[in-house]
């Protein structure tokens, strides 16, 4: 019989690898075996996407991909190009602005889990989203990447996100930190703004990804901030994320947002990525080995930066077995089908056009060249190579086709992308634009003129193009005006055709002069994704009831908007390179709603195909959970069923420091059958009741009179109660 003798010379797994060991015990371990030079490579990038790798140690790299609404196509290794990989589509999830659209934490979930186990599968560690900076101004060119205007619906997608993704063992890398508003000069503008705003509107999506969400990784923004670039700003970074908020993960840069060894080395960046040049030529790479070796630096500093990146990358089982991941399967499509419908906003449905009976119709033209365009590549680095996207003719025509007669036409042409562009040390495709000639115009114009007087009932799909100038990174937009004349194009329509539905494909809010008074039924369905077209023809055909409420206002104009109603320079874009926030706390409704304003849709308006009613408010003193409990019965007084978002909005009476006339402090997304009543409780915490106080460094949840009011759009509020705070809270 053999009796197998332990062989001698097998060492026993080193506690860095053994899977059962805390990841702190395993970090502890490990760092002691690393030399200088293995360290150093931890805090700054090896390819486009990647960084550290010990392989004597059986340390992998860490690598990382774009974007918040899927897993980018391969990159690089070492340039802007794609890698022309024949293995790297994905899911296509709706943007950030659609998911928030939805109000539906378990959608964020839900899209974070899917992105996650897709990421597993292409072997990426971290994910480059979410991306939560608020809407400051309509015309911001990613306001399609993040979760809109108000910093309770970001803090709770954000939440959500996060929360779904880390739990398939990939790193969420929020971003941009902070004040990332705009496009134009984002690389170098300063940004000043007081305490309280950066506090109360800024902050808090970012405040509740790292407390609440558990984010291990941060990205930097490009932008400065009182006079410090961000992706190294010791306020920030190691003042408030670190310090303040207790941030354990990493602290990644911009791609090519790193611009000073010491300020990287003391301000609280660890990783640096996307630095233009050699990689040993990075600001954390040679500069800061000859700091260390000549005494400059610490290495504890060094030490720091890389237990963060081992943190994350401990955290994503890269050492150990790893799950398989998952990639394109049916599951994930239908998960992006549902964050599609539930996103979609009914702003207008005169006299009941909608839902559309196919049985009912023989014609239906649907018009415009969005109906054929796909989106889910657009915006820079957040595109992605789709697997598949519907586009809206084919859900149309996959829903109804049977059963009626669908004609296609153009319309109009959104601008085309010259060939000639050029890419920036971002890798932004910026791009000169050629926009369709005036007789090609006119000519797309009457064939679909024509197309609508034959045709029972028009879909006219309109919206943005979603590159330059048009919902794009790299590129704000010039206005809020729909593109390619659409707006001339829809009013010939809806003229010979009352029977005439828009649907508007952005990412971002546009104005509706001069149809909008003439349409009887318009939809907001931002870029959706995957199954975009077959989540439209869903609500179109009433399949789908629309439950969406819009995440940010549609303002009547953009002097109507608290960044460009004075019209200064100085607000927007920015002078002599700073741009000062001037407007404050009064960010989106806050300010349409404080300066008495009427918005051309509100902040969280939606409507549905059935009516919900709400009755017997109450609100009942806290207990430890919550400072307050808010409670409703809301009912479907329609024929079917539905989900409304009902939404909380907090107004302080008295306030010592000027507040916003009212702030979202909680909602809930509740399915309702026709007729049924469910009674809805939402919890507020004193962070519901406070400002930042400056003076005291800490929120302040002042005893005085306040007044709750719920609703089912920020101008929609149905029921209203006094409620009395009792005692002041003062925290952090
Ligand atoms: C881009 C974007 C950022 C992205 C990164 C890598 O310029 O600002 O969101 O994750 O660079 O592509």
């Amino acid at each position: 019989m053999f009796v197998g003798a332990l062989r001698a010379d097998v060492a026993p797994r080193p506690l860095y690898l053994d899977a059962t060991q805390s990841i702190e015990a395993r970090i502890d371990d490990l760092l002691p075996r690393l030399t200088l030079e293995e360290k150093l490579g931890f805090v700054h990038a090896n390819s486009k996407f990647s960084a550290g790798g010990v392989e004597r140690l059986g340390i992998p790299r860490l690598w990382l991909a774009d974007g918040p609404q899927g897993v980018r196509e391969e990159i690089g290794p070492d340039t802007w190009a794609s890698a022309g990989w024949t293995n790297d589509f994905a899911t296509a999830m709706p943007p950030g602005i659609g998911l928030a659209a939805t109000w539906n934490p378990e959608l964020a979930v839900a899209t974070g889990r899917v992105i996650g186990e897709e990421a597993r599968m292409r072997n990426k560690q971290v994910m480059l989203g979410p991306g939560l900076n608020i809407m400051r101004t309509p015309l911001g060119g990613r306001n399609y990447d993040y979760f809109g205007e108000d910093p309770w619906l970001a803090g709770r997608m954000t939440v959500g996100y996060v929360r779904g993704m880390q739990a398939e063992q990939v790193i969420a890398c929020i971003k941009h930190f902070a004040a990332n508003n705009q496009e134009q000069e984002r690389g170098r503008i300063n940004v000043e703004m007081d305490e309280r705003t950066l506090r109360e509107i800024y902050l808090p999506a970012f405040e509740a990804g790292v407390k609440e969400g558990g984010a291990l990784a941060v990205m930097g923004a490009y932008n400065q901030f009182r006079g410090e670039h961000c992706c190294h700003n010791d306020y920030l970074l190691n003042q408030i994320l670190k310090k303040e908020w207790g941030f354990t993960g990493a602290v990644i840069s911009d791609w090519s947002g790193t611009h000073d060894t010491r300020q990287a080395v003391l301000n609280g960046l660890d990783l640096e990525m996307g630095t233009n040049g050699a990689y040993d030529d990075f600001f954390l790479a040679k500069p800061f080995r000859e700091g260390i070796k000549a005494g400059t630096y610490p290495v504890a500093l060094l030490d720091d930066k890389v237990r963060r990146n081992l943190r994350m990358l401990i955290a994503t089982g890269a050492l150990d077995q790893r799950r398989p991941g998952s990639i394109n399967t049916a599951e994930h499509l239908a998960t992006a089908r549902r964050v599609a419908e539930e996103g979609i906003v009914l702003l207008k449905n005169t006299g009941g056009l909608l839902p559309l009976d196919p049985a009912k119709v023989t014609t239906i033209a649907v018009i415009g060249e969005n109906a054929v365009r796909k989106f889910a590549a657009g915006g820079n680095s957040a595109g992605v190579k789709a697997f598949r996207e519907i586009t809206a003719f084919e859900g149309i025509v996959a829903r109804a086709g049977a059963q009626a007669n669908v004609t296609f036409s153009t319309g109009y042409r959104q601008p085309v992308r010259r060939s000639v562009y050029q890419v920036d040390a971002a890798g932004v495709r910026g791009s000169e634009l050629s926009p369709a000639k005036p007789e090609e115009i006119e000519s797309l114009a009457v064939r679909a003129v024509r197309a609508a007087q034959e045709a029972d009932v028009v879909i006219f799909v309109g919206g943005l193009s979603h590159q330059t100038f048009g919902d794009d990174e790299g590129t704000d937009r010039r206005d809020l005006s729909l593109t390619a004349h659409q707006d001339e194009l829809i009013a010939r329509i809806v003229a010979v055709n009352p029977r005439t539905v828009v649907a508007l494909i952005t990412g971002s809010p546009v104005v509706m002069d001069p149809w909008l008074a003439k349409v009887p039924a318009v939809l907001q369905a931002w870029y959706g994704g995957s199954e975009a077209g077959t989540a439209l023809a869903a609500v179109l055909f009433g399949d789908v009831n629309p439950s969406g409420k819009l995440p940010c206002t549609f303002p009547k104009s953009l002097k109507d908007s608290p960044a460009h109603a004075a019209g200064l320079a100085r607000q927007f874009p920015g002078e002599n390179g700073t741009e000062h926030y001037d407007e404050g706390l009064l960010v989106g409704y806050r300010w349409f709603d404080t300066k008495q304003i009427e918005p051309l849709f509100p902040f969280g308006y939606g409507l549905s195909y059935t009516q919900f009613a709400y009755t017997n408010l109450k609100v009942v003193s806290g207990t430890a959970a919550a400072t307050a409990t808010v409670q409703f019965d809301l009912t479907n007084t329609g024929t079917r069923e539905g989900a409304e978002v009902a939404q909380v909005y907090v107004h302080s009476a008295h306030p010592r420091l000027a507040r916003p006339e009212k702030e979202l402090k909680g909602f809930a997304k509740v399915a309702l059958k026709p007729g049924e009543t469910k009674t809805v409780t939402i919890p507020l915490t004193s962070r519901a009741f406070a400002f930042y106080d400056p003076a005291q460094s800490a929120w302040s949840a002042e005893a005085g009179a306040y007044t709750i009011q719920v609703g089912g759009s920020s101008r929609d509020l149905r029921l209203e109660a006094n409620y009395q705070l009792t005692t002041t809270t003062v925290g952090r």
